[in-house]
């Protein structure tokens, strides 16, 4: 009965670790967005104002949204070139200028960051949503990502990591902090250069949304969204209620 044994213990190992190329099945929490806690006190209860219903409570989840998509860059050990997908991220610091990304322990670039101390923020264009998804759905650990989407990695000038030389806008960060927070682990990096496709350029000599069509993210059903039109500048938009 021993080798029937070994048998299911194999089947299982296979299964469990996904022995194909997709790090996730389609739809799981893989990445721990969604649903993290059940909370009976909060979970579907109805709030209420002046006795009507005018919210319902969803309970302790990260569905902020939308959410930046990043392809973050990072070299390995042995210097091979790797990029993620990353939805956790944003600008923190304005001086020193910063920006945070929250990467799970169990991510190949997790281990590169620690290692090089260094990563790049690359922003794609909505020409690039195929290799987005593409970056996200597979590890750096058992697939060369560059080789199989044709996309040039380059080397920084500035810090070690690698950027991706289609993409519009690359962000160049040296690792300034790192916090440990549960599942995540958020790395802080300090921005040592901003590189820009010239043609993305517009009138200020800085990004111009339109030109580069970045694309958002939103968690709830797992799809990019464009990103639409300008409502309007925030002094002219906050003037209008200053001057009431
Ligand atoms: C749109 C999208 C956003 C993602 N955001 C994150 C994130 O913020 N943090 C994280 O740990 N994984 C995130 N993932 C999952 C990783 O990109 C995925 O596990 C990837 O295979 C890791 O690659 P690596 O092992 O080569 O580092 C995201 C995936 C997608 C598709």
């Amino acid at each position: 009965m021993k080798w029937y044994r070994s048998i299911i213990l194999i089947l299982a190992i296979v299964l469990l670790t996904g022995s194909g190329r997709r790090v996730f099945p389609e739809g799981n929490n893989h990445w721990g967005h969604g649903k993290q806690k059940k909370d009976m006190k909060t979970d579907n209860k109805e709030i209420e104002q002046n006795g009507k219903v005018t919210k319902k409570s969803l309970g302790a989840r990260t569905i902020l949204l939308p959410t930046p998509v990043w392809v973050i860059g990072s070299y390995d050990k042995k210097g091979k070139p790797n990029v993620m997908t990353s939805a956790w991220v944003g600008i923190c610091c304005s001086n020193p200028p910063c920006v945070m990304i929250s990467l799970r322990k169990e991510t190949y670039t997790y281990g590169n960051i620690v290692e090089r101390k260094a990563f790049t923020v690359n922003i794609p264009s909505e020409s690039f949503t195929k290799e987005t998804a593409y970056f996200g759905s597979v590890s750096g650990r058992d697939t060369d990502k560059f080789s199989t989407t044709g996309l040039k990695p380059v080397k920084s000038n500035i810090v070690d990591a690698p950027y991706i030389e289609d993409f519009p806008l690359v962000i160049e960060c040296k690792l300034l902090h790192t916090l440990e927070l549960g599942l995540h682990t958020m790395f802080i990096g300090e921005i040592m250069d901003v590189k820009a496709n010239e043609s993305t350029l517009g009138e200020t000599n800085s990004p111009d949304i339109e030109k580069l069509k970045p694309f958002v993210f939103v968690p709830g059903n797992r799809s990019f969204y464009r990103t639409g039109e300008n409502l309007g500048k925030v002094s002219s938009l906050a003037e209008l209620l200053i001057k009431k």
